[in-house]
């Protein structure tokens, strides 16, 4: 039975141009701060054009958060919003620039030790500095939710929290500011938006044909303009069907009233911290040896994705589910995101300690029946070499 709150107050402002837009967005007497990554957004003259529409507004800059953000840098951030009495954060950049400055707008508040918003899933902010976006890489879908996840690099752990008072007031999208992106970003952010849809579609019937159907269109979508992202870099129309695809597979819409997985996030965040992969390359390396092993518990989903997605319709139901785990790892391997633990140099012997750091998160008991346990995620990392 259908049952859900749904709820998201992001407003999403899209389209060439839209970045001038933020001089209506963000309060006219504003303190803000602008946070950015490690220089694209310089080198690209987004954070200029930012700035121009800013114009009239006291106005800081922080940069530097790295890719996966460390709670280590983002506290400098904390400290200077403190000091400087800053009263709205705007984030210039792609999930981890947006998923740092959610962290700092909840830790600026916040009673006690920061990190203990990791440790407890966000469950005890009371207050967060309002904040909005100005996004450059479609991947996470951070631009539109309320999830973070911070790298605490001391410990070695890439842990997330949620909560309804980080989502950004606003996002502004301009498909023009992701010309710039290397192609491993690209396919990245394809394949990143691909598995949100699949974590939360990949799962057992719900009688919820309005989530499947949507799920269905956003994946057969990125099918199609992932590839064409990157053959050709300067089509506005290709780049703003990948940026709002990306955007909707992890707002919210498609998960409502459904069971999720997220088995292969949690066991990629590990892949991640230890051993430094891209978020993206630990979910192609995952997802398709998961499917695999999952296969029994998926099995109606499994066939309606290979129908429906890939337009798979003969042979034996079993082979038409192998056929479809196959055109996923194809698809991941065809933007040029290798799916196997090899290809970055992992080996057997590195699967101890993953599992070991799953069990210390308490990600013991994942998927949507919560029935990968430490050993089948064992099995599952092994299926991955
Ligand atoms: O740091 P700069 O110099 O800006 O360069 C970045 C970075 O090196 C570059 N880049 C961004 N926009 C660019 C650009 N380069 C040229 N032109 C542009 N327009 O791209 C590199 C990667 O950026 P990053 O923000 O790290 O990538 P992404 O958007 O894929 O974010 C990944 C992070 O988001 C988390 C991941 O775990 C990871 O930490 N996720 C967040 C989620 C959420 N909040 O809902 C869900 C996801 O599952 C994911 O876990
Ligand atoms: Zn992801």
């Amino acid at each position: 039975m259908l049952n859900f709150d749904y709820y998201n107050p992001t407003r999403i402002v899209f389209g060439e141009g839209s970045i001038a837009r933020l001089d209506e967005l963000v309060p006219a007497d504003a303190r803000v701060l602008v946070l950015y990554g490690g220089g694209s957004a310089e080198r690209n003259g987004t954070l200029a054009e930012v700035e121009a529409a800013l114009a009239g507004r006291s106005v800081q800059r922080f940069g530097g958060i790295e890719p996966n953000p460390a709670y280590e840098t983002l506290m400098e951030a904390v400290a200077l919003v403190r000091r400087e009495k800053l009263d709205f954060l705007l984030a210039v950049g792609g999930g981890s620039v947006i998923d740092g400055t959610k962290f700092v707008a909840a830790a600026v508040g916040y009673d006690g030790e920061p990190w203990n918003i990791l440790e407890t899933y966000g469950k005890h902010i009371a207050q967060a500095v309002p904040m909005g976006c100005v996004l450059t890489l479609p991947a996470t879908g951070s631009e539109m939710n309320c999830f973070s996840v911070i790298t605490r690099k001391s410990l070695q752990a890439k842990l997330g929290f949620a909560s309804p008072l980080v989502f950004p007031r606003f996002s502004v999208l301009d498909p023009v500011k992701t010309y710039s992106l290397p192609p491993r970003q690209i396919a990245n952010g394809a394949v990143d938006a691909f598995v949100h849809v699949m974590e939360q579609y990949m799962t057992r019937p719900a009688a919820a044909p309005v989530q499947d159907r949507y799920a269905e269109g956003l994946l057969q979508t990125l099918i199609e303009v992932g590839p064409q992202a990157l053959a050709e870099p300067g089509n506005y129309e290709v780049r703003a069907n990948l940026m709002w695809a990306a955007t909707q597979a992890l707002n919210g819409l498609i998960g409502a009233g459904v069971p999720q997985d997220w088995a292969t996030h949690m066991i990629g965040h590990e892949i991640t911290a230890l051993h430094g992969l891209d978020h993206a390359q630990t979910l192609a390396v995952v997802q398709p040896s998961l499917l695999a092993l999952r296969r029994e518990v998926k099995r109606d989903k499994l066939l309606q994705y290979a129908a429906r997605v890939w337009n798979i319709h003969s042979g034996s139901a079993d082979e038409r589910i192998e056929r479809a785990i196959a055109q996923t790892r194809d698809f991941f391997e065809s933007l040029g995101v290798k799916t196997r633990l090899r290809d970055y140099g992992i080996g057997a012997e590195a699967i101890d300690l993953i599992i070991a750091r799953l069990e210390a998160h308490g990600m013991t008991a994942l998927g949507e029946d919560r029935a990968i346990d430490p050993a089948l995620a064992r099995r599952i990392l092994q299926a991955s070499l």
